[in-house]
């Protein structure tokens, strides 16, 4: 009799454990689980403990980073000034001689040290983070803030859209006594992201909208 309702609940535990390994799949890969989707790096970056794996191993995310460089040459300052007044007002000014407020006032800000604006009290982190504010680290730094100077106290989960960062340099930029000169893009792009994809158009040469 015991017997019996032993063996009847570790079979249950079986299953249980059969159904369950089932569905974390099906959670894992949603609807469009095709070959390759594994090595993609988004994907990778939402599974617990990738940051770990990645080390050593395949380059993590913000190395793949690519130059703003390109866009930024055709970027829209005007489009940039609109997004920082809906995103960054809050806490930030960009005029000349502006007070710092919740953020530190940002005129200046490209090409500047970072953390080093008179009179703000910035975080330990930020102040310990080496070099300066170039287009490629502020590009880095607006994409997730928290992911490129860990512990800064900049609460703001960043910019997914490349254009919109691009813009918002461009903007920075100008809110400056010299605009640093934007370099000559790179002669070539690193392999971007889209070569996975097969079925992808070649990018337009120019999409003007
Ligand atoms: C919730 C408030 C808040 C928002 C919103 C915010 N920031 Fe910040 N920002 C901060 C704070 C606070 C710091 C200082 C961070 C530190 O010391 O770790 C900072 C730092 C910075 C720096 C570095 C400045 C320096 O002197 O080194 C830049 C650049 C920056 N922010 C840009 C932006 C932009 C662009 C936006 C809009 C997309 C934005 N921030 C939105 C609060 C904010």
């Amino acid at each position: 009799m015991e017997l019996n309702k032993i063996a009847a609940a570790i079979l249950l535990a079986g299953l249980i454990g059969m159904i369950t390994g089932k569905v974390s799949t099906i959670l894992y890969y949603g609807g469009d689980h095709h070959p390759g989707a594994e090595s993609h790096a988004e994907r990778g970056y939402t599974v617990e403990g990738a940051d770990e794996m990645v080390e050593g191993g395949a380059a993590p995310a913000e190395a793949k980073l690519a130059s703003i460089i390109p866009l930024l040459h055709s970027a829209d300052a005007a489009a940039g000034e609109d997004f920082f007044n809906k995103r960054c007002t809050v806490c930030h000014g960009a005029s000349k001689g502006g007070a710092n407020s919740t953020g530190p006032n940002l005129w200046n800000v490209v090409g500047a040290d970072k953390g080093t604006h008179a009179g703000f009290n910035y975080s330990k982190a930020m102040q310990a983070s080496e070099g300066s504010w170039d287009f490629e680290s502020l590009n880095a730094f607006l994409l997730r803030p928290n992911k490129y100077i860990p512990g800064t106290i900049m609460a703001y989960a960043g910019i997914a859209k490349e254009q919109d960062r691009a813009n918002l340099i461009a903007y920075l930029r100008q809110q400056h006594d010299s605009p640093p000169a934007i370099p000559a893009a790179p002669a070539e792009e690193p392999k971007a992201e889209e070569t996975l994809d097969e079925t992808a158009e070649p990018p337009a040469a120019s999409s003007a909208d």
